[in-house]
């Protein structure tokens, strides 16, 4: 049976939050496919998770052509639930897709060629069965190729209707203004940009949210709860079934040291004050920001993205308490 979508899904107006100076609004918190929806996964979780979201008024749902394992599998089954479950909601959803890392074989699968780009971007179509997204990204920036021709395959992505907007990825200060700037100019504004940001990762912090706002593109911060460290999933150990107990490709029991656990302790203490979960508050932290639109998480269980929601009844900050956070993060 299809999922009957709940009627109370946007019954939280205040979830949604402009884009930049688009006309594009996003929910505070989206739904990222990197981890727990490839072909390794299990099938009835994966559903799970992305009708639960959508049911919550998640309407933004984050993929790339690589995310699984295997690569290009999270976006053939985030494919399968769309076409199974919410075919009749397109129109509420915005969908993302990337290009730039490792994909496929030979010269023309990696990077930031147009060649690239746009063969890329037509097989995620084809995987997620879909006629466009509705953001398309450049993953990364690509040093080999000029700026002109990596932006170039962006505006022609939208211009040929596969996709509404685009964005950039892990783009320093100076290439994001660069790029904005080319897109600008070949009438495909900047939608949005996805960098690493967490309260372990403070690089955006130095140039590049004063780039955001200055050229009104809007804010994605990736991994905000630092692949679950900012979380009590690493209070007391490290669980079987956590990131790190097993799927340690990024996150690795040796990231997870003994004067991390301090800090994490410390920070969970605060939350607590606070009345919120330890990823309450580190969500409602990058969206202290106001350049930063919405918080990219990822989860394994249901239960967390309904705890991660729950970061929106509490976003405000003392002064006491973000000088208690820094001190932490200082220690
Ligand atoms: N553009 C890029 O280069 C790039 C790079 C990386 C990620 N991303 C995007 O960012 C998204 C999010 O990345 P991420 O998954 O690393 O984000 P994250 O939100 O920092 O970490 C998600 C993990 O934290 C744990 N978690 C989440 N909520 C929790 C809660 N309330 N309580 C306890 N644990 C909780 C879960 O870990 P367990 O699995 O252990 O339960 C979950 O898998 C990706 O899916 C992708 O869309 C983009």
């Amino acid at each position: 049976m299809p999922h009957q979508p709940a009627a109370s899904r946007y019954a939280q107006p205040d979830l949604y939050n402009r884009c930049g100076r688009s006309g594009l609004k996003l929910p505070r918190v989206s739904l990222g496919l990197w981890h727990n929806f490839g072909d390794v996964d299990d099938a009835a979780n994966r559903r799970t998770l992305i009708l639960r979201a959508f049911d919550l008024g998640i309407t933004h749902f984050d993929l790339a052509n690589n995310y699984g394992p295997p690569p290009g599998s999270a976006e053939t089954n985030f494919g399968r639930v769309l076409h199974a479950d919410l075919t009749a909601h397109r129109d509420e959803l915005i969908i993302s897709s990337k290009a730039g890392y490792d994909m496929w074989p030979g010269p023309y699968g990696d990077f930031g060629s147009r060649k690239y780009l746009l063969a890329s971007l037509d097989q995620s179509l084809k995987r997620m069965n879909l006629g466009y997204v509705d953001i398309f990204y450049s993953h990364r920036p690509d040093p080999a190729t000029p700026l002109e021709e990596t932006m170039g395959a962006l505006a022609h992505a939208v211009r040929s209707g596969k996709a509404l907007y685009v964005g950039l990825s892990n783009y320093n200060p100076e290439q994001t203004a660069r790029a904005a700037k080319i897109l600008r100019e070949l009438g495909t504004p900047c939608l949005i940009h996805q960098p690493k940001y967490h309260m372990f990762d403070r690089t955006v912090e130095h140039g590049l949210l004063d780039v955001l706002a200055q050229e009104g593109i809007g804010c994605i911060p990736f991994c905000p709860l630092a692949q679950g460290l900012l979380t009590n999933r690493y209070l007391a150990g490290i669980p079987a079934d956590s990131r790190a107990g097993h799927d340690p490709r990024f996150l690795k029991p040796e990231h997870i040291t003994e004067a991390k656990v301090g800090q994490i302790r410390a920070l969970d203490a605060l939350a607590k004050a606070r009345g919120q979960s330890l990823a309450q508050m580190a969500l409602a932290w990058v969206l202290r920001s106001p350049t930063v639109t919405t918080a990219l998480i990822g989860a394994s269980k249901v239960s967390q993205i309904e705890d991660n929601l729950g970061a929106l009844k509490n976003l405000a900050f003392s002064a006491g308490e973000l000088a208690a956070i820094e001190k932490i993060l200082a220690g």
